[in-house]
């Protein structure tokens, strides 16, 4: 089973998790992602391979904690092990002829687009970045990017740190200002892919996001992840995760993403509940909690 090697927390959401995978780290490329699960009893679920080391044997995952798989995981450190990572799933990223980009990443967006930036600029091509955060609290991986592209624009929402405002008004003040690139590559929350998919598309600056559907088994058998793109259903794990960002049906991803809150929402209450009776009974010194 694969092993925890690293373990840290970038921000209050976010965590760096570095894993022992030999053989997904041999074969990984930037754009690509593992399927995991956490133990016997829970769900697979897709994280991107955000860096790997083929002579370390390692990849690196980080992951926003926002329910019940990301919790779990949450709760396992260094020496633990994870049941099972499958990978590396999906298509790299096609950075063949790129000579300049811009890379724009929002929020946990920002570590998926960071293998992307590192690539390119380490492949000789002109990189600006541009990442977005809520607040200067969230911000993660300055110096990483920093020493990875060509430019870096840090924006937050409310002007604690960085450019006040929007990863797109950043994006419009470069194009407005004559900057050519051969692409932009975004990734992050789907409103803000469609919305830097609108500020290019009147440039005709190919637009590459990397789409997030729901998926099940990561192979092409489900159906879990189908999307529309340029009116045509994709299978996101098999066929993407990148796609045209000025063809994608965003308002039907946004519904399908939804599906299942109510669900998740439950499966999330339910397990705080029982890590809760799990500490009211050891501080009382009852050790049947961990029956639960
Ligand atoms: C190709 C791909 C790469 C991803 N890479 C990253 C990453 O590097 N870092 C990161 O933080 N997140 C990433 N995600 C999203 C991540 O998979 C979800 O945040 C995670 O599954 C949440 O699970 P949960 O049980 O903690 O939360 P839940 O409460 O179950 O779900 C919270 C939200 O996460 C999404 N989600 C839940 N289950 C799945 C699933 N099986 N497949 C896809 N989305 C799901 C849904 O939008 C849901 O509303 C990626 C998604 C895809 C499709
Ligand atoms: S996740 Fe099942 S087909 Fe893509």
């Amino acid at each position: 089973m694969p092993v925890i090697v690293t373990k840290r927390n970038l921000n209050s959401q976010v965590t760096y998790l570095e894993v022992d995978c030999p053989a997904i780290a041999r074969k990984a490329r930037p754009g690509q992602f593992v399927m995991l699960r956490v133990d016997r009893k829970g769900e697979r679920f897709p994280l991107t391979i955000a860096d790997y080391d083929d002579v370390r044997g390692t990849i690196t995952v980080m992951y926003q904690r926002v329910g019940l798989s990301t919790q779990k995981l949450e709760l396992l450190g260094p020496g633990d092990s994870i049941l099972d990572v499958v990978g590396p799933l999906g298509n790299p990223t096609n950075t063949e002829g790129v000579r300049r980009a811009v890379v724009i990443g929002g929020g946990v967006g920002c570590a998926i687009a960071f293998p992307q930036a590192k690539v390119l600029y380490r492949e000789g091509a002109h990189v600006d970045v541009i990442v977005g955060f809520r607040t200067k609290e969230l911000v993660c991986l300055e110096r990483s990017f920093r020493n990875n592209c060509s430019n870096l624009y840090i924006t937050t929402d409310d002007g604690s740190y960085g450019r006040h405002g929007f990863v797109t008004d950043q994006l419009s003040d470069l194009l407005k200002a004559g900057e050519q690139y051969d692409v932009a590559i975004a990734i992050g929350p789907i409103p803000m892919m469609r919305a830097v998919s609108e500020v290019t598309r009147p440039y005709g600056l190919k637009t590459i996001v990397s789409l997030n559907p729901i998926m099940v088994d990561g192979t092409g058998m489900c159906g879990g992840c189908r999307v529309t793109v340029g009116g045509k259903t994709r299978f996101a794990c098999v066929e993407g995760p990148d796609f045209d960002g000025h063809e994608v049906d965003y308002d039907e991803l946004l519904a399908r993403n939804k599906v299942y809150q109510s669900q998740e929402r439950r499966a999330k209450e339910a397990h705080r509940c029982n890590l809760e009776r799990m500490v009211n009974q050891l501080t009382k010194g009852g050790n049947e909690a961990w029956l639960i």
